[in-house]
C-alpha cells in the first residue's frame, strides 16, 4: 500500500460530497431573536454598541414581527426595558407591564409565533439587581435576597404566562427558582408552560451592551454572588442538575462562545433540549469587526452557530437570527 495510508481528503473533493458527510447544520427551526420592547409611541432606537438591534415601542411592533414570521423564525426573547423602577420590581408583574402589553399585541398578529418571556427583575428594579436587596445601614452592605426574590419571579413568571408567554425562561440565578416558579405556573393553571431555564449563567463581561439596551446595569456592586465565576465547570454541572431535579423542561449556557466546553458537558450530562444564548458582547464583537471590513460577518457567524450545534447546542438565542434567516434563503 502507498503512503499516505488514510486518505481523508477523499471526502472532501466536492461540495456534494462535502455535503452529504457534513456532522452539524444550523437550520431556521435552531434559532431565537430576541427583542427590546419598551414604553413611549413611535420608537425605534438603535441601540449604539449593537447596530442592527432596536428598541421598539408597541406601536412599531408589528412590523418587526411580521418581519420576523415571514423569515421563518420560530420563537423570539422578549426583554422589556420599563419606565418605571422600583426596589420590588413592581412593573416586572404588573399586569400592563410593558412585557405583559406586547406579550397580548404579539399572539393577535402572530399566533404561532413563540414567545420566551426573559424572567428577571434587573431591568425593572431601581438598584439594577436581580432580585430583593437588603441594606445593612450599620455595615454600610446590601446583600441580594434569595427566598424574597422568588416571590417577586414567580409572581412575574405567572403575570407573564397569563399575557401570553408559551415558555418561561428565568436569567436571575436565585436559588431555587425553577422549582418556585414551576409551583405558581402550576398552581395557576399553566401546567402546560415549559421552563427554559438559564441554569448555568457567568458572571461575565460579554453582557455589557445587553445592560446598556436594557438599562439594567447594576447601581453598587456586581452580580457575582449569584451569577457563576466563569473559571467552573463542575459547578456548572452542579448547577444544571439542580434544574433538573427541580423540573426544568430546558437547559441553558450563557455566554456562549467562550464556554463551548460547558456546553459540551451540558450535552453528555443531561438529556435535555439545550440553549446557547450568543449574547449581547458576542454580537457587537462581530458587528464592530465586520463593520470595518475586516471580517465577513456571514462566514464568521455561520460558522459560530455550527460551533454551537457542534459543541452540543440543540438551539441558539442570538441577535443575528433575522440575518442568518436571509442568508439560509439565499
Ligand atoms: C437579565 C439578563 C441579562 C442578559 C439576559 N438576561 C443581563 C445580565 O444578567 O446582566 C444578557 C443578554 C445579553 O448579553 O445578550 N438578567
Amino acid at each position: 500500500m502507498s503512503f499516505p495510508l488514510v486518505r481523508n481528503r477523499r471526502l472532501r473533493s466536492s461540495a456534494a460530497l462535502r455535503n452529504l458527510v457534513r456532522e452539524h447544520t444550523v437550520t431556521l427551526n435552531d434559532l431565537l431573536y430576541p427583542i427590546f420592547v419598551t414604553h413611549g409611541a413611535n420608537i425605534k432606537e438603535e441601540i449604539s454598541s449593537m447596530p442592527g438591534v432596536y428598541h421598539f415601542s408597541l406601536d412599531r411592533l408589528e412590523e418587526e414581527i411580521r418581519e420576523i414570521v415571514e423569515l421563518g423564525i420560530p420563537a423570539i426573547v422578549l426583554f422589556g426595558v420599563p419606565h418605571e423602577k422600583d426596589a420590588h420590581a413592581s412593573s416586572a408583574y404588573d399586569p400592563n407591564g410593558v412585557v405583559q402589553q406586547a406579550s397580548r399585541l404579539i399572539k393577535t398578529w402572530a399566533p404561532e409565533l413563540l414567545i420566551v418571556a426573559d424572567t428577571c427583575l434587573c431591568q425593572f428594579t431601581d438598584h439594577g439587581h436581580c432580585g430583593v436587596v437588603h441594606y445593612d445601614e450599620a455595615k454600610g452592605s446590601a446583600e441580594v435576597l434569595n427566598d424574597a426574590s422568588l416571590e417577586l419571579l414567580v409572581k412575574t413568571a405567572v403575570s407573564q404566562a397569563e399575557a401570553g408567554a408559551d415558555i418561561i425562561a428565568p436569567s436571575n440565578m436565585m436559588d431555587g427558582f425553577v422549582y418556585a416558579i414551576r409551583q405558581g405556573l402550576d398552581e395557576a393553571g399553566y401546567e402546560q408552560v415549559p421552563i427554559m431555564s438559564y441554569s448555568v449563567k457567568y458572571a461575565s463581561s460579554f453582557y455589557g451592551p445587553f445592560r446598556e439596551a436594557a438599562h439594567s446595569t447594576p447601581q453598587f456592586g456586581d452580580r457575582k454572588t449569584y451569577q457563576m465565576d466563569p473559571a467552573n465547570v463542575r459547578e456548572a454541572l452542579r448547577e444544571a442538575q439542580s434544574d433538573v431535579a427541580e423540573g426544568a423542561d430546558m437547559l441553558m449556557v450563557k455566554p456562549a462562545l467562550a464556554y463551548m466546553d460547558v456546553i459540551r458537558a451540558l450535552r453528555e450530562n443531561f438529556n435535555l433540549p439545550l440553549v446557547a444564548y450568543n449574547v449581547s458582547g458576542e454580537y457587537s464583537l462581530v458587528k464592530a469587526a465586520a463593520l470595518q471590513g475586516w471580517v465577513d460577518e456571514k462566514s464568521i457567524v455561520l460558522e459560530t452557530m455550527t460551533g454551537f450545534k457542534r459543541a452540543g447546542a440543540d438551539m441558539i438565542i442570538t441577535y443575528f437570527a433575522k440575518d442568518i434567516a436571509r442568508w439560509l434563503r439565499n
